[in-house]
């Protein structure tokens, strides 16, 4: 898949329990949501009266902004997955249409909480590589989709500094998919873990239950020696 800029899409609670292995215990932890964009996640999750707090530069938009850059975009993706059929798995979602329809559900769920989420700190604009929390605020920081996968778009240094920020803010960070928009691993995930484990910090690669980009079913787990 070629993409000019980061696609504003957005997952759900379901999803994200999935695609970072979330145990009950992980859900009641103090988590933050990096580019969260217009995932559903914080809006369910707050929702059953859990803690998340989802960070994103995109939270600078009002709600009809954030709605028009999903649909001006939405057709032409689905129509690439649909040119490379072989290159996804349909387990999850099961055709490109309901994979369309799964997407613009977590949109409307998050749009529909936007405003009150804003209002009491639970949306908050800010981008990687700073974030404004102090040290070790968060249990469990969580990023989705957009660290690796935008390899072409950002470099090493920038994937190294956003890592390293968000284990200052967490105990723990965990990080999905490990795949570039090409269906490669991300050449940087080696390297990192290399750097990482230099600076005495456990990492480790771990299968999850959730498969959408063929081959992409690998979180990184990442935490502080407690
Ligand atoms: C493909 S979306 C994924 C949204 C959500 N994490 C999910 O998986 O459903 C990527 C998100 O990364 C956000 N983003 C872009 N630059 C960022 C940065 N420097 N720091 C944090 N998030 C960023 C985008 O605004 C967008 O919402």
């Amino acid at each position: 898949m070629k993409l000019e800029k980061i696609a504003p899409f957005g997952r759900s609670l379901e999803e994200y329990r999935k695609i970072f292995s979330l145990s009950g215990d992980d859900l009641e932890k103090n988590i933050v949501g990096v580019g969260d964009g217009p995932a559903s996640f914080n809006a369910e999750m707050s929702a059953l009266g859990k803690t998340v707090i989802s960070i994103d530069p995109l939270y600078s938009l009002q709600p009809h902004e954030i709605e028009e850059r999903f649909y001006s975009v939405v057709d032409d993706i689905i129509a690439q997955v649909e040119a490379t059929p072989h290159d996804w798995v349909w387990s999850y979602h099961k055709s490109p249409e309901h994979l369309k329809d799964n997407r613009t559900a977590a949109l409307r769920c998050f749009i529909a909480d936007y405003e009150a989420g804003k209002a009491e700190g639970r949306y908050i604009l800010g981008e990687l590589p700073s974030l404004d929390f102090a040290h070790g605020k968060f249990q469990l920081a969580v990023c989705s989709h957009f660290l690796f996968l935008y390899s072409e778009h950002l470099t090493y240094g920038f994937h190294l500094s956003s890592v390293l920020e968000m284990l200052r803010i967490a105990h723990e960070v965990r990080i999905f998919p490990l795949l570039t928009l090409m269906l490669e691993v991300s050449p940087y995930v080696q390297p990192l873990i290399l750097e990482l484990e230099s600076r005495g910090v456990i990492v480790s690669v771990e299968s999850v239950e959730y498969e959408l980009q063929r081959g992409g079913n690998k979180m990184l787990r990442i935490q502080h020696f407690s």
